[in-house]
């Protein structure tokens, strides 16, 4: 049967479910083309993650591959015009992780909102203010303000529904195409990128890591939102300045920001680290539950399956 490399840390159930079909599962904690060149000359299929570089290279050491299956719904780790040129299938791993991640859009949105993490500080830390009308770490309310969705598609709505039927948010959205369900569901309203950033209170990034999104949240983008607005990003790092949004923060041209994701991560812009007020920051944890990590898991797994046993692969990039 086929031969698997998979840098992945799958789960021991997904490993299971190959074997058991059959495959050989050739595992490598390093994605490095010296690493992975010895493993992938006979390989028929390959399991990776985002943080995986699949380019130009590699694929010329792995002449048999069938199948690149991605663990995650963003795949710009992998050159995919390089695959398709070669005949090789490239999935990935969408809807599992809608709702998981929109929990975690609202997880930041509130954190930062509602300042969780300097609370948890201070309380740690044994300040305990006396209860005050003006107390120390006041927040900003969520409920009733204006959300502002930066690409509408599955995980964008998803966050959209949240703020509509959770805590009564008036929704914008700026996407390429318009969303007439959403619209008609949830209030939303299409508007131009440049209004959107004028009329949120949160401004939600949901679009992928292209050359079009590149830095797509620059110096002037700040500029046009309002002082009190809270940028989130769940989406890719690329798609703000990071150096921008310090400045902007720092300035107070913006009032906060909730990050899952980072220009050059799992590099950190320093002066972001260094900024606490209203500023959450998490480490790429969008999808970051058991039972989404194991969905993801198993659709890679079912993708490559599917593959090697000669039928379409259920979620195709292209
Ligand atoms: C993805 O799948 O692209 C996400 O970033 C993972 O959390």
């Amino acid at each position: 049967m086929g031969i698997i490399v998979c840098t992945a840390d799958l789960f021991s159930e997904h490993v299971e479910r190959l074997a058991s079909a059959g495959h050989e599962v050739r595992r490598s904690n390093e994605a490095t083309l010296d690493s992975l060149k010895p493993l992938l000359a006979d390989a028929d299929a390959i399991i990776c993650l985002l943080t995986h570089t699949i380019n130009r290279q590699l694929l010329d050491a792995a002449p048999h591959v069938r199948v690149i299956a991605n663990v995650a719904v963003g795949y710009e780790n992998i050159d995919v015009p390089s695959a398709k040129e070669r005949g090789i299938i490239v999935t990935n791993t969408p809807d599992v992780l809608t709702e998981s991640t929109a929990d975690h859009t609202f997880a930041l949105l509130l954190a930062a909102a509602r300042r969780i993490p300097e609370a948890d500080a201070a309380t740690r830390n044994g300040e305990f203010p006396p209860w005050r009308l003006q107390q120390p770490l006041t927040g900003t309310d969520v409920h009733g303000k204006t959300l502002g969705i930066v690409g509408m598609g599955r995980i964008g709505a998803a966050v959209a529904r949240r703020g509509h039927h959770g805590f009564g948010m008036p929704i914008l959205y700026r996407s390429r195409t318009r969303k007439p369900d959403l619209e008609n569901e949830l209030g939303a309203q299409p508007v131009s990128f440049e209004d959107l950033l004028a009329e949120s209170d949160f401004v939600s990034v949901h679009v992928p890591s292209t050359s079009e999104t590149h830095h797509l949240f620059h110096a002037g983008t700040f500029a046009q939102m309002r002082p009190s607005a809270i940028l989130i990003n769940v989406a890719r790092g690329t798609i703000i300045d990071e150096a921008a949004l310090v400045q902007a923060l720092r300035n107070q041209t913006i009032a906060g920001a909730g990050l899952d994701v980072f220009e050059h991560e799992p590099r950190i812009h320093p002066e972001l680290l260094a900024l606490h007020d209203r500023v959450v920051l998490a480490p790429h944890l969008g999808s970051a539950t058991v039972e989404t990590r194991t969905a993801m898991g198993d659709m890679a797994v079912s993708n490559v399956l599917a593959v090697l046993e000669g039928n379409p692969p259920l979620t195709p990039v292209i």
